[in-house]
């Protein structure tokens, strides 16, 4: 039987509309979310993601700060603009868009930002606290990947989960937070990634799949069992000269394929990549809250 579609684009308008309504009511408390945006360069993807989080902060009511920085800045520069949001009260949440130029010092930029502004949840404060299982903000695109498993009524609990590449910003966070000792973790994780000596082995196996090794066509039909639940997190542009821009996107996993087999899919685009943008902003909001000594729930 083929797949339910898990529609990324409509789980992220919900909880869009949630913060969308939370902003307003902070609005009427005198509280607005701000967050500050860094893209350094002219990356096409990274352009097209920064113009998409701001679009999207405008939707909800977010004060964005924009910041756009040539390709040859200077680490300086870069270390500067960090120091001015993390002392400027109207901004609750920066957001540095990765990868930087080659120049750059990427792992210095993220320990520069104030951990209680570290909305991507990339500061090794954050990534401790979330290890150690302490309130943290979570990175974007795994707390998103959890959010469409419980909102389409997966059950984590006990699951074999097996996932594909060990990311900083994917793979490596998401394992963490799916073995926490709580309801939206407690499952039996497995990390594959380039040196895995059959992966096959290993994805056949999983109940619930996280495919995010940024290749087309990693995850082959014949590499899963019936009724998996498949998560594909990876964004790959690949030619297509009957598209107006030259190439489509697609995931890492053989949609059609695989969708035949499995229990619930995910498809690219409209799968993980709305639901990044969106904890994104779940998490400047729950900054400026903080940073206002309210209380989750207030
Ligand atoms: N590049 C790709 N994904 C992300 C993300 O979630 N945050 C930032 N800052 N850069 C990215």
């Amino acid at each position: 039987m083929a797949a339910q579609i898990i529609d990324g684009k409509q789980v992220a308008a919900d909880m869009r509309a949630e913060l969308k309504d939370e902003v307003a009511r902070l609005k009427e408390k005198g509280i607005v979310p701000g967050l500050g945006v860094v893209l350094v360069g002219e990356d096409p993807a990274s352009k097209s993601y920064v113009t998409a989080k701001e679009r999207t902060c405008e939707e909800i009511g977010i004060h964005s700060d924009d910041n756009r920085l040539p390709a040859e800045a200077s680490q300086k520069d870069l270390m500067a603009l960090v120091e001015k949001m993390n002392k400027d009260p109207k901004i609750n949440g920066i957001l540095v868009q990765l990868p930087l130029p080659k120049h750059l010092n990427e792992a210095e930029v993220l320990l520069a930002i104030d951990p209680a502004k570290d909305v991507d949840g990339f500061h090794p404060m954050n990534v401790g606290k979330m290890v150690v299982d302490e309130k943290a903000f979570l990175s974007c695109t795994p707390h998103g990947v959890i959010q469409l498993l419980i909102r389409s009524g997966v059950k984590i609990e006990g699951a074999e989960v097996v996932i594909v590449g060990r990311s900083n910003i994917v793979g490596k966070p998401l394992a963490n937070m799916l073995i926490q000792k709580n309801p939206t973790g407690n499952a039996t994780v497995t990390v594959c990634h380039t040196r895995t000596k059959d992966l096959a082995a290993h994805t056949k196996r999983a109940d619930i799949l996280i495919a995010a090794a940024g290749r087309p066509n990693t995850i082959t039909a014949d590499m899963v069992k019936e009724g998996v639940v498949v998560i594909d997190v990876g964004v790959n542009r690949v030619e297509d000269a009957t598209k107006k821009r030259g190439y489509r996107l697609v995931g890492d996993v053989d949609f059609e394929a695989v969708k035949e087999k499995a229990s619930f899919i995910t498809p690219v685009p409209g799968g993980v990549g709305p639901m990044t943008i969106t904890m994104l902003l779940y998490n400047t909001v729950e900054s400026a809250k903080r940073a206002a000594g309210l209380a989750p729930g207030e």
